[in-house]
């Protein structure tokens, strides 16, 4: 009390104790409770990384059918969700529907408020994990003026969110099992990533005690910003600038000179590499292999190649992130530079939600309230209208 420390952005002062993923940007480690991403993007499952993240623990097997049994059927949404988003303008931005939707569930589960329930928290996570896939893809249908498509829960996770995306006739959908396994991997290395900005906006609104779908919004809403969710599609934009690989070196020297950044490349964090780059380009060759491959890819990678020996790159310790290829393997799936974001929120659902858990469970926190330190005048004398025209 009465101590002001001026930390914009927070970057040197913690907001909270935290036991769900550890980082250490110096040596490349990302772990969700413990694990290692790379063993989770290898051996596990969104859903089972997501029960990881929210409950603290891997399932038993009895744990996880259950966990995957209860997601799998909630993800119908109400017919009047449906309605709201048919009202939306046809070239609605989907990010735009998807925060709009979700603060809607709030008025369809109103018992959601009572959130000292362990129960009632329970059955919102399990709500929201189901039904973002299925918003998400209705927002991308509704750009296309294509109708919606009903989940398939016969599917996976992945498999049934393709589904609802891409079916075209009455005939059940098969997705690739290999693109099913790539947007598994993607699910999982951006399931959860700290106090990134959207989980400060998750837990700050949260920390008002308000429900879990109103929390999420204002997660969504953070992620919309292009500081933060949108810096994929504008890898996209750069490379189909810089067109053919001939354009490549007075492109860096422009980056070089200051003229731009180089997207895909550089981390707050990660200083040395992205671990979850390194999983991302094991990826795109499995996505290709399937869609043909990107010609944008070429110029991604001789674009790697020449800033990693590069010294403005080596000595800035500027290294390619986890943004530099996956909007190359969005768009061979087919999707529009907009949804690249809905494809961001739909997995970070799970770790917004188990920081929102720990910040309901201890004890310690209390409602967000930063200091400020005051910059204006004060103590002035209101003039009249009179005195002042
Ligand atoms: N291209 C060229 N120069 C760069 C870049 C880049 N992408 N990133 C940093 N630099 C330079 C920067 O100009 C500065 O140079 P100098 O010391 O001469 O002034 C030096 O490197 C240090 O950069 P910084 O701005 O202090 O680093 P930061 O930690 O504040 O910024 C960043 C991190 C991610 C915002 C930045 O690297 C960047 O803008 N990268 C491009 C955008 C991007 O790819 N964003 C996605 C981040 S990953 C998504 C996620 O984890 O959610």
């Amino acid at each position: 009390p009465g101590l002001a420390v001026y930390d914009p952005g927070f970057t040197n002062t913690a907001s909270t104790r935290s036991a769900v993923t550890y980082i250490d940007g110096d040596k490349g480690i990302l772990e969700y409770r413990g694990y290692p991403i790379e063993q989770l993007a290898e051996k596990s499952t969104y859903l089972e990384v997501a029960y990881l993240l929210i409950h603290g623990e891997l399932p038993t097997r009895e744990q996880h059918d259950k966990w995957v049994h209860e997601i799998t059927f909630h993800t119908f949404v109400h017919e009047n969700l449906k309605s709201q988003l048919q009202g939306f303008r046809y070239d609605a931005h989907p990010m735009g529907m998807l925060l709009s939707s979700v603060g809607a569930l709030s008025t369809f589960y109103p018992e959601a408020r009572n959130i000292s329930d362990p129960q009632v928290r329970h059955d919102q996570v399990v709500r929201l994990i189901a039904k973002m896939p299925t918003l998400g893809a209705w927002s991308f249908r509704h750009a296309q003026g294509k109708p919606y498509v009903y989940p398939d829960n016969e599917l996976t996770y992945t498999e049934n969110f393709l589904s609802m995306l891409f079916k075209m006739s009455e005939q059940k959908y098969n997705p690739d099992p290999r693109l099913a396994k790539a947007l598994e991997v993607l699910f999982i290395l951006h399931a959860d990533h700290e106090q990134n900005c959207s989980t400060n906006a998750v837990r700050s609104v949260g920390s008002s005690q308000v429900d879990p779908y109103s929390a999420v919004s204002a997660g969504i809403a953070a992620l919309y910003g292009p500081l933060h969710g949108g810096a994929n599609e504008a890898v996209l934009k750069m490379l189909k600038r810089i067109k053919v690989p001939e354009n490549i070196p007075a492109f860096i020297e422009g980056v070089k000179k200051g003229d731009e950044k180089l997207m895909g490349f550089g981390h707050r964090v990660y200083k040395n590499f992205d671990p979850r780059a390194t999983i991302i380009k094991k990826a795109v060759d499995d996505v290709f292999e399937v869609t043909g491959v990107n010609p944008l890819l070429e110029i991604a990678q001789e674009l790697e190649r020449i800033a990693l020996e590069d010294d403005y790159f080596v000595s800035r310790k500027l290294y390619p992130n986890v943004d530099f290829y996956s909007g190359l393997i969005y768009e061979a799936l087919q999707f529009p530079p907009e949804m690249f974001t809905v494809l961001f929120a739909i997995p970070r659902t799970s770790g917004w939600l188990a920081q929102w858990i720990e910040l309901v469970d201890d004890k310690e926190q209390k409602i967000a309230r930063p200091k400020q330190i005051y910059t204006g005048d004060r103590q002035l004398t209101f003039p009249s209208a009179e005195e002042r025209w």
